[in-house]
Parts: C-alpha cells; structure tokens; sequence
C-alpha cells in the first residue's frame, strides 16, 4: 500500500491531500484565495505567495487528522514544482522538501499539467490506451497523444492565449469579476448565442489561437454598445467550445482512438461537457472528464501523478527547484 502525500501551491489554491495507491482520495483539504484575489481582478503572485505561507501547516494538520494517519506512515511526498507562479510554488515546494527531510520519506516533483490529467485518471478506471487528451487551463491548451501514463507526446498547442485566459480577458472586457471563465459560464445560461465570432484559420492542424477572437471580441464591444452582455458571452463561449471539441476529434479521428480524455480547469465548462455528449454519439467516440470540483486545481490529482513515480522509483532530490514554465 502506498500512502502519497500532495502538496499543490501554484496559483490561488493551497492544497494537501493524502490519496492511496493513486485511486483513492482518503482526504483532501484546500484553502482558495479567489476572494482576495477578486479585490483586484487578477492574481497578485505576492499576496497569493504569504497566502500559501499562512494556510500550508494548517492544511497539512488537517488531512493527518482527519484520516488518523501518523505522519510517518506516509510513502512519499508528491509536490507541483512547475508550471506556475514562481513565489506561490517555492513556497509549496519548501515546506515538502522540509516535510520529506524531517518524516525521512522520498520527495516526488510532479508537473501540475500531469496533476490535471492524473484528476481524470483517478476516478475513471475505464479509459483506453492510446487516446488523447485536450488539457485546457488558464495557462495551458494543448493536445497531447497518450500511448500509455508515462509515453506520450504533444500534437499541438495554442500559439497566443491559453483558452482559460481567453475566457478570464474577455471576461474582463465584459466587467465580469475574477475568476472569469465560470462567470462567463454562468451567465451564459441566460443568453443566447446569436453573434458569430470567427474563428482563426491559419494556424496548425492542432494548434489553437485565441488572441484574434479576443480582439475581435473588443471592437465587437466597442462597434455595439447595447449588446446584451449574456449574448455576447454565450457567444464567446460557443465559439471556443466548438473551436476546442472541432480539434480535439480530429486528433482522435487522425490518429484512430475512441478515447478523449479533457482535462484542467476549463473542463468544467458546460459548453464543452454538452457538445462532447453529442459529439460522442454522432462519432462513436468516448469523452472522460474529472468530476467538477477536481477540474481546477487540487492536491489529490497532484498525489495521483505522484503515485505513479513512486511505482517507478523516480524521486526528486532536494536540489529541485520551481520551475515556472515547465512544459508536459
Ligand atoms: O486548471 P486551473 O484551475 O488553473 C491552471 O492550472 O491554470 O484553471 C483555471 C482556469 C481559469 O482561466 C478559469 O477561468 C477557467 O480555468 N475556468 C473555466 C471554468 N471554470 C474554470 N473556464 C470556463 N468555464 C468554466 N466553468
Ligand atoms: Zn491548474
């Protein structure tokens, strides 16, 4: 039995999780700063940086005795080192290198991008192999082909925006507060998606681009004063979704899967989780999302991927350092 300590600090969540044999979540606690980030529109890395530093011990006290686990009984401490704000992510990765040396147990650097994917892989067991993936975050959009967990490649990725900063800048234009992707997402529900939003062309067969559609978002806005703000933002988001769901079948059709696997924050899209149930049945393709509390950010997912480097031996020295534009 493996018990997998996660430590995740890289943005505006902390959170600390103890998951064993990389299936099952035996407690989770998480601290979110969304509130005080809100203040300003945006993450504030110094104040998300002291955050993480007041609520990491707490966190870590808590998932002890919630599960009555003594602390030394754990196998590994699995921590995000990349990517992610540098600040945020020194922090939650000192007090694991601290935690490691002091318990006498091994340190695991986990990519927060496989943490996302490994939040999908936790609580579905019946995925096949090859598939592939379409990771979509705040920072991140890519495609990336699965032969099995630890061989894969990327196929393509966006050249500009990742499309959850697409949806947090036009949501900004929209004076929708922090976060913006799940207010866009919201108030869509009460629009209706009559404005056609081009979408770009000339980039790679799966590569994205999302800063022209922000643009044209703009002088949209500026061209129509009196457009209801739910029109515009289920348009927004009709578009982005079917731009994501076009690719990601054509990666599935092109390379003969049946297996999608989307992962990362903006898997929790509603746009997208409905256009992949028809999608799905029209292609006879299977789409694997994480539950919706696991689709942002989370220590378990961050555990899980760690488990899997426990299984194979592949431990982290205490020279790790954060990267912050760590790739997949
Ligand atoms: O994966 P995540 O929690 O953090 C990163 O690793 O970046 O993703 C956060 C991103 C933000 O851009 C947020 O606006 C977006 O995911 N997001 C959404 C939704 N929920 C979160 N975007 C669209 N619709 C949602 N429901
Ligand atoms: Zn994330």
């Amino acid at each position: 039995m493996a018990l997998i300590l996660g430590v995740e600090s890289s943005c505006d969540e902390t959170s600390v999780a103890i998951v064993e044999n990389g299936e099952s979540v035996l407690s989770e606690k998480t601290a979110s700063q969304i509130n005080i980030h809100a203040l300003y529109g945006g993450v504030v890395p110094e104040i998300a940086s002291r955050y993480h530093l007041e609520k990491i011990s707490i966190l870590v006290k808590m998932v002890f005795e919630e599960t009555k686990i003594d602390p030394k009984k754990i196998s590994a401490i699995a921590v995000t080192y990349g990517p992610g704000l540098v600040g945020p992510l020194l922090v939650g990765l000192s007090y694991a290198k601290a935690l490691s040396f002091a318990l006498k147990v091994p340190l695991i650097g986990v990519n927060h991008m496989i943490g996302h994917l490994n939040a999908v892989f936790l609580f579905d067991k019946n995925i096949d192999f090859p598939c592939v993936v379409l990771m979509i975050s705040g920072a991140h959009t890519e495609i990336v082909y699965m032969k099995s967990m630890n061989n894969f490649g990327i196929l393509g990725k966006s050249i500009d925006d990742a499309a959850g900063e697409a949806f947090d800048k036009v949501a900004r234009m929209l004076d929708l507060p922090y976060p913006g992707g799940p207010q866009i997402d919201k108030i869509s529900k009460d629009g209706k998606p009559i404005y056609k939003f081009t979408k770009p062309k000339t980039v790679g067969k799966y590569d994205f681009s999302f800063s022209g559609l922000k643009t044209h978002i703009r002088y949209f806005l500026k061209d129509n004063p009196r457009a209801k703000v739910e029109d515009v933002a289920a348009s927004f988001q009709e578009t982005v979704s079917s731009i994501l769901i076009e690719k990601i079948v054509k990666a599935a059709k092109a390379y003969n899967v049946r297996d999608i696997v989307i992962a990362g924050g903006v898997a929790a899209n509603s746009a997208v989780r409905r256009k992949t149930e028809e999608v799905g049945r029209k292609n006879d393709l299977v789409f694997h999302f994480p539950p919706l509390r696991y689709c942002t950010d989370n220590a378990s997912m961050i555990a899980a991927a760690g488990w899997h480097d426990y299984k194979a031996g592949k431990f982290a020295d205490f020279n790790l350092n954060a990267v912050p534009n760590l790739e997949v």
